[in-house]
């Protein structure tokens, strides 16, 4: 078997004394499309950006191409929760600004063509002047995927690209997805906290326990037969599995963890709280 693109041993980060993550591993092979699925806060942003080259861990090995990350490249673009798009700029020069830095060598014409293909491949042919306050939220995440793909880097780090639409536009996004990968087979990280999405989109899950301490579990294989159709995965055997061995691990390490642990911290300030009571002032 080749040697992954992406590689994390034992990696752990804490923010001063809060442990957000902790033992994560996790290996990505070229052309794979992996999910990780976690919940909010567990510390799903905090490790796309060590991998982004944008945060170091405290501990462990991030390896990309079999090299240690130490900083962003234009090999890992990074697409964000919320769109980070310059509001100043067209969509059309959002995408250009991307496509310049990461190919120096094209010409002005050759980089608005390039710009323009990816912005016509996520149906955004209509709009490439319009500004990002004169698009929809949907909208404005397609020009940020338009960004992240025309910049073509080795791996997408996607951080809960749809996180921030409504149900229906949500639905219709990851439906240009599916299309999308279907035609370009990128090599993908995407991090989600909607097990559906996930299991549409995904060759693998990795899923995220809750934190603090956060950890991957065992990789879950999606075995939903591909091209995948939302409309028909309620008939799919398979589709019930692969969602059902995603929630079975979130269920059994999800934050009634921490609601031991903050019952356990009740527990200790109650014994603590009588202790000072008796103390003679
Ligand atoms: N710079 C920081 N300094 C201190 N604490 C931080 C910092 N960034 C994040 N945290 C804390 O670390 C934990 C994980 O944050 P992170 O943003 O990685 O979670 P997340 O899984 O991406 O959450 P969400 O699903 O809401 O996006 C949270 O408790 C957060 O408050
Ligand atoms: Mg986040």
């Amino acid at each position: 078997m080749s040697a992954p693109m992406l590689e994390l041993r034992g990696v752990g980060k804490s923010y001063g004394s809060r442990a957000v993550l902790r033992d994560v591993n996790l290996h990505i092979f070229e052309g794979e499309f992996v999910c990780a699925v976690g919940y909010s806060g567990s510390g799903k942003t905090t490790l796309m950006n060590m991998i982004a080259g944008l945060l170091a861990p405290d501990k462990g090995e991030l390896l990309f191409d079999g090299t240690p990350i130490q900083g962003p490249s234009l090999n890992r673009a990074l697409i964000f929760q919320n769109y980070s798009l310059l509001p100043w700029l067209s969509a059309q020069r959002n995408v250009e600004l991307a496509v310049r830095e990461r190919f120096p060598e094209l010409s002005s014409a050759e980089v608005r063509e390039h710009a323009r293909r990816y912005l016509q491949k996520v149906k955004l042919g209509h709009a490439l002047d319009r500004r990002p306050t004169e698009l929809s939220g949907g909208m404005r995440q397609r020009v940020s995927l338009a960004r992240g793909l025309a910049m073509e880097p080795q791996i997408l780090l996607l951080d809960e690209p749809l996180g921030a639409l409504d149900a229906l536009t949500r639905a219709e996004l990851q439906d240009e997805f599916v299309r999308l990968q279907e035609q370009e087979h990128r090599t993908i990280l995407m991090i989600t906290n909607d097990v559906d999405e996930a299991v549409l989109l995904a060759d693998r899950i990795v899923p995220l326990s809750a934190g603090p301490g956060a950890t991957f579990g065992a990789s879950i294989p999606i075995t939903t037969s591909r091209p995948r159709d939302r409309r028909k995965l309620n008939d799919d055997p398979c589709y019930h599995h692969d969602r059902k061995a995603v929630l079975r691990y979130l269920l059994a390490h999800g934050p009634q963890d921490t609601a031991r642990a903050a019952s356990r911290r009740q527990q200790r300030s109650a014994v603590m709280s009588s202790a000072l009571e008796v103390t003679p002032v």
